[in-house]
């Protein structure tokens, strides 16, 4: 009977283990896996999820404030979790714990169209914005990222982007990673919003440098804060013609790509989508 679970702090609001519970259904896994949500402090999180294979957890997710400790703790991590210092998906084999990012593919399995050779805008410099910016650059896109506290936009560009990082690489990776102070809206392809802007009522108009009417034509935009109903910053990119993405797309596809990794099946994306959504 192999347990998951989604563990943060709080953790009672996750659309987590409704979504993972019925794709396992559908999958024909209901009566042998279950999913489960864990509230655990960051100060007992090691401790917990070291305990957590002995009591038939095959693995877990891992959601705010825990991300990095995850990473941490792992004895081995793909290179996505390294590259952005965080993990959200945990696998206990043989001992053994794996750390993933499937926020990273998570993000870019949610876009129209691959944001290959596109010019991006990433707002925000927290965990959610490393990770957009990593799978960004991993997948060919240039991005600019643009933070209300610049030096912490600047910490990414020299974490992600800088030269030690690029060495091996080359030069245009460098580039292609910016931390900027200003910038014209309509220049980008893909806008993603990973502030918290949004999540308590705020305009983003007036919290983030953004016009209403500013969106490029056949722009994508993504914001990753999810309440009941589009967000206003969706709404009005909506309006201007373009394409708006949620966050419910992105823990749909986040929680997929987790599901794949600990059952090695195809994840019923419409199945999550409708529980995701409470359908
Ligand atoms: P995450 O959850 O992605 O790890 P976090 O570390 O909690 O993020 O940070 C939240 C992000 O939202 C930060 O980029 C924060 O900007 P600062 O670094 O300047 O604090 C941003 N944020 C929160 N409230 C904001 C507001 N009113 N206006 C602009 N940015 C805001």
């Amino acid at each position: 009977m192999p347990r998951l679970a989604v563990i943060g702090h709080p953790v009672a609001h996750s659309r987590s283990p409704a979504m993972q519970n019925a794709a396992l259904r559908a999958l024909g896994l209901g009566e042998e896996w279950s999913y489960e949500a864990i509230d655990v402090a960051p100060e007992a999180f090691a401790e917990l999820v070291r305990a957590l294979p002995a009591e038939g957890f095959a693995g877990v997710n891992v959601t705010v404030p825990h991300k990095t400790a995850a990473f941490a703790l792992a004895d081995a991590s793909s290179e996505g979790a390294q590259r952005i210092g965080a993990a959200n998906t945990l696998v206990f084999e043989a001992g053994q714990v794996q750390a993933h990012n499937t926020d990273a593919g998570g993000l870019i399995a949610s876009l129209p169209r691959s944001p290959r050779g596109a010019r991006t805008l990433v707002l925000g410099a927290g965990g959610a914005a490393r990770a957009a910016a990593w799978a960004l650059r991993a997948e060919g896109a240039a991005v600019d990222i643009w933070n209300r506290t610049e030096a912490r936009a600047q910490q990414i560009h020299l974490e992600l982007g800088g030269p030690d990082q690029a060495r091996e690489a080359v030069d245009i990776e460098v580039r292609d990673l910016r931390a900027v102070v200003e910038f014209d809206q309509s220049d980008y392809e893909l806008i993603v919003n990973t502030t918290a802007v949004g999540l308590h009522g705020e305009d983003p108009f007036v919290e983030l440098p953004l016009r209403r009417d500013g969106f490029g034509p056949g722009a994508v935009v993504v914001d990753m804060v999810y309440g009941e109903g589009p967000s206003t910053l969706l709404r009005a990119a909506a309006a201007a013609g373009a394409t708006a993405v949620d966050g419910i797309e992105i823990l749909v596809q986040q929680g997929a790509l987790s599901l794949r990794i600990w059952t090695g099946l195809e994840p019923p994306l419409d199945v999550m989508r409708a529980a995701a959504h409470g359908i």
